[in-house]
Order: C-alpha cells, then sequence, then structure tokens
C-alpha cells in the first residue's frame, strides 16, 4: 500500500511539470500574410503541448475552422475584412503605383485610401461587438480560463479582448494599427528614424528629415482617428466609460517584434520589447522529387525564384508577359509562383506553380536568386538563407523593407512604373548574378542573423511561457507609457523651472532697485 502510494507520488511528480507546462493561450489572429507568420508561432506553441483557441470570423477565408492544431471560436459577421476586400484594395493600389507620379501617388495612399483603412477598421469593431454580444461565446471564453491572449496589434481587436477576459497580452507584432510598433512605446528620435512610407534609410537629409516629421504627424493622425472612431466606441460600451484605448493598446506585457537589427536600423528599444525577427526560418528540407529534377537540370547555371507574395496572385497582363519574356532570355532555371492566365512569352526555363516551398528553394544550393515583392516574410527567408533579392515592391512596407537590404548592398529595387522599360528587369537580374557583392554581403547578413544566443523562435516562446508562468510581465513595462506627454517630455517640468527662474530673476532685480534706491536717498541726505 505504501509502496504504491509512493508509486503514485513519484507519478505525480513525473507528470507535474508536463501538466503545469500546457498554457491554454486564447489567439486574437489577423488576417491574410500576417496569419501566415501567426500560423507559424502556433505550430510552435502547439508542438510544446500548449493548447491554442483561434478567434476568427465565418468569413475568414485564410484562418481555417478545422484544424489539428488549434480549436476556433468563429463569430458570424455580415461583412468582413475578407478576400474580396483586400483583393480591391491592392489592385488599387497597384494601378496607382504603376501610373502615377510619387506624389499623386502618396497623395492618395494617404487620402484616399484613408476611407478604406477606416472602413476595414470599422468591420474590425463591428467583429468584437458582435463577439462580446454573444453571450454564448463569451461565457465559454470565460469559462475556459485561457492564460494568455496573443494577438497581432495591426488590427486593435485584441486588446480589447485581453482587458475583458482579463488576461496578460502579448503582441505578434511590427505594426500597429497605423505605423511601425515601436512609435508607441519606445523613444523613437524621428532625425535617424525612418517612418515607413518614407522610403528613406536612417541617414537622411535636412528635407528628408522635414519629409520624415510629415510623414510621422500624418500617420499619427490617422491612428487617433481610428482609435476615436472605433476603437475607442468599442472599449467604452464593453469596458465602461473610464476606458482609454490608447492606454490598454500600448499595456501589454509583451511585444514580439517581427524584426531584428540585421534587418532593421539600430534605435532604442524597451525591456518589453522582444526583437524575433526570422522565427519563422528553417533549414531548408528536401524538395519534392519535380521540383529537384527541374532544378538540378539547370546544370552550373543555377536557378531563380519569383513570387509576389500571397495577395498578389495575378498581374496584368502586358507587365506578366514583359516577366516572362525577360526570364526567357535567361540560362537559368527560373520558378516563378504565379496563378494568372499563362504569358505567351512564358520561356521553357521557367515552370509556373500555384505555390511553392519557398523556404526550401531559399535554401537549396543551386538558388542564385530571389525575385521578391518584400514582404517580411520573404525578406526574412532571404536573411536566413544568404540569398541576394531583386525587390519589386508594390505596396505598404515592401519598399523600405527592401531598401533595407539594399542599403546593405545585399538587393536592387525596381519600380513596378519603370520594370517594364528599357530591359530594366533583365539589367538588375544580370547584375544581381553577376556582380559576386550582392551574394557576399546577403551572406553575412545570414551570418549575423544566425549567430545568436537563442533562436528567435525559442527565444519568442521562451517570453510567451514566461508570461503564463507569471501572469504577465508587469515589472517590465515603463512608467513612461502611463504618462501625459507633457510630464514624460518634462514638459511642465521646464515651464515650471524657466517660470521659478523668471521669478527669482524678477525678485533679485527688484531687491537690488529698492536698494540702489535706498543707498542713494541715503547718499543724498548725507550730502
Ligand atoms: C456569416 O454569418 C452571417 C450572419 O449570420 C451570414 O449572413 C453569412 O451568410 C455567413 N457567411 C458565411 C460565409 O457563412
Ligand atoms: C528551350 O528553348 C530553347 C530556345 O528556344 C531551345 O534551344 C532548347 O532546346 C529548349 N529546351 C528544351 C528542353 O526544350
Amino acid at each position: 500500500m505504501r509502496s504504491m502510494c509512493c508509486f503514485s507520488a513519484l507519478l505525480l511528480l513525473i507528470m507535474a511539470p508536463v501538466v503545469c507546462q500546457g498554457g491554454n493561450i486564447l489567439v486574437f489572429p489577423m488576417e491574410g500574410s500576417h496569419w501566415v507568420n501567426m500560423d507559424v508561432l502556433l505550430q510552435a506553441l502547439h508542438s510544446r503541448g500548449h493548447s491554442l483557441t483561434v478567434v476568427r470570423s465565418n468569413k475568414s477565408w485564410y484562418i481555417k475552422e478545422k484544424s489539428s492544431y488549434y480549436n476556433t471560436i468563429t463569430v458570424s459577421v455580415e461583412k468582413a475584412v475578407d478576400q474580396k476586400f483586400i483583393q480591391k484594395v491592392i489592385y488599387e493600389i497597384m494601378e496607382y503605383e504603376r501610373g502615377a507620379s510619387r506624389l499623386v501617388y502618396l497623395f492618395h495612399l494617404i487620402v484616399g485610401m484613408f476611407g478604406t483603412f477606416l472602413e476595414s477598421h470599422e468591420l474590425l469593431g463591428g467583429f468584437v461587438s458582435a463577439l462580446l454580444d454573444d453571450a454564448e461565446l463569451t461565457t465559454y471564453m470565460k469559462d475556459s480560463k485561457f492564460d494568455l491572449l496573443l494577438t497581432d496589434p495591426c488590427w486593435g481587436g485584441g486588446a480589447i479582448v485581453a482587458k475583458y477576459l482579463n488576461l496578460p497580452l502579448v503582441y505578434n507584432a511590427r505594426w500597429l494599427i497605423a505605423g511601425d510598433a515601436h512609435l508607441a512605446i519606445a523613444p523613437s528620435p524621428l532625425s535617424y528614424i525612418p517612418v515607413t512610407g518614407t522610403r528613406y534609410t536612417d541617414r537622411m537629409t535636412f528635407v528628408q528629415r522635414v519629409n520624415n516629421m510629415i510623414l510621422h504627424v500624418i500617420t499619427q493622425i490617422q491612428l487617433s482617428w481610428v482609435i476615436k472612431d472605433v476603437y475607442q466606441k468599442v472599449c467604452e460600451k464593453y469596458l465602461g466609460p473610464d476606458c482609454d484605448y490608447y492606454q490598454l493598446m500600448i499595456d501589454a506585457d509583451i511585444w514580439l517584434m517581427r524584426t531584428d537589427f540585421v534587418f532593421d536600423y539600430p534605435r532604442p528599444t524597451m525591456p518589453n520589447v522582444i526583437y524575433m525577427g526570422g522565427f519563422q526560418c528553417k533549414p531548408a528540407k528536401p524538395l519534392p522529387q519535380h521540383l529537384e529534377d527541374f532544378v538540378q537540370s539547370s546544370g552550373d547555371h543555377g536557378f531563380i525564384i519569383m513570387s509576389l507574395g500571397t495577395f498578389v496572385s495575378e498581374l496584368p497582363a502586358d507587365l506578366a508577359n514583359e516577366i516572362a519574356a525577360t526570364f526567357a532570355k535567361l540560362p537559368q532555371k527560373v520558378i516563378w509562383r504565379y496563378k494568372g492566365e499563362k504569358p505567351d512569352t512564358l520561356g521553357n526555363n521557367t515552370l509556373l506553380v500555384d505555390w511553392m516551398p519557398q523556404n526550401d528553394l531559399l535554401g537549396h544550393l543551386k538558388i542564385k536568386l530571389f525575385v521578391a515583392h518584400g514582404g517580411t516574410n520573404g525578406i526574412q527567408e532571404a536573411i536566413y538563407h544568404g540569398v541576394p533579392v531583386v525587390g519589386i515592391p508594390l505596396f505598404f512596407d515592401q519598399y523600405d523593407n527592401i531598401l533595407r537590404l539594399a542599403d546593405r548592398g545585399g538587393a536592387k529595387i525596381l519600380s513596378l512604373s519603370t520594370m517594364d522599360k528599357d530591359d530594366n528587369f533583365l539589367k538588375a537580374i544580370q547584375e544581381v548574378l553577376t556582380e559576386p557583392s550582392y551574394r557576399n554581403n546577403m551572406q553575412r547578413l545570414s551570418r549575423l542573423h544566425r549567430d545568436q544566443q537563442l533562436t528567435p523562435m525559442d527565444n519568442a516562446l521562451f517570453w510567451m511561457e514566461f508570461v503564463m508562468r507569471h501572469k504577465g510581465a508587469a515589472h517590465l513595462k515603463a512608467q513612461g507609457n502611463r504618462m501625459p506627454w507633457y510630464s514624460y517630455h518634462s514638459v511642465d517640468v521646464a515651464l515650471f523651472l524657466v517660470g521659478a527662474l523668471i521669478l527669482l530673476l524678477f525678485t533679485v532685480f527688484f531687491l537690488l532697485r529698492c536698494l540702489c534706491a535706498a543707498v542713494c536717498k541715503c547718499k543724498a541726505k548725507r550730502d
């Protein structure tokens, strides 16, 4: 009996760490390409024994309802930011990018697109309301006793749900509704931190710094507009009239940033910001046989891959023909991820595919070049494997992403509006293929990126588990985030000190004058 008892105790002891380790995580993701990298995190969390529940709308097109590694909470909505919505936005932006001058393009992006931007967040606000209005879903969420809410703050709903359920909050972040997430919590001198969209490096001329400031102010106005118009209202409705959404938003426990200082420019940061740039990168696995055969048939010339990302599956026909014709002139083999109509000019060295194992191809010995649109996932994989890039940025942060590689000598940037003129595309490809510095620079970035104590993924997992173990990371949150701007920048103190100094000077001046007058009077009397 006794030994039995001991045995059970022993068993319990062995089991205990396993039982404790499995956390229960609620995930409030963003759709589209952002889901792709969230999904990588979720698979890793699942393999560590955590249980995952993903909130999605019944119109989600990336987030599947059934999965082997997560449960779902599906919210029914009439309208959502779905495929149709995003596709419309993207083709509109591409049209402008191709046709208009940079100024018109920027104006369109800032003013013209703002309505669409606002609309997408309104749909999200509606989504959060639908979730929290559903008594069955909220009871289910409360009963599930989650340990953590993981969200992408590019969509602002996660912070509200976390507060509603009183859960520690971890961000899988790069953007915070509008603009770089750093700008909301870390000191960010605009003198050397280029705002995304400016297309500047960290070395700016005076005029560039002026533009940088202007774009920053515009972005901040847009941000506060969206917050006031959408999230603050939802916040007040479900969390009480005293709720301040901005405060809630920047109060996350840990910010897992999808960047690092091999990719991005060095800048001030905060204790609860953890860099996990490249967390999705893995050593290459062997290719499927048909791809391996195709790649091997390239001989010593090697091969090129081209992908314009998850959103753009088709290009205007004339552009697709131009690209295909250029590829046909090359001795390399080309694998092109493309879903549109087969271009007439397609050469027999080019393979069109619906999908490709990008990471495995980039890690292949024969890869020579990556023609990319500059999405973060692809850029990080190019850094990890040290493959030079010809970038064709289409929208959002893509130009700025490729610029960071180009600035380090690892990439060449083309614009959609000029790539089909004067053989620009062919020239860029040939330059990057023949000039060894491009490859050497990317290999250098790759070595720097890989030389870390922990892999970015292990680091991210550690911090999420840390937050679950300690029920948050309040000790890492700086007080500065809770101060009004005038206290944060010590404007009140400066005004007080200047005031005190002026008062003191006045007093001294006044006393001296009195003294002078007294002395003069005295003198006059004696005389
Ligand atoms: C999602 O839910 C809404 C509201 O209940 C319904 O009208 C719509 O048809 C549903 N959509 C899908 C794709 O199931
Ligand atoms: C591909 O096309 C080129 C020129 O058009 C031709 O010389 C070559 O034999 C073709 N290769 C194959 C495998 O068909």
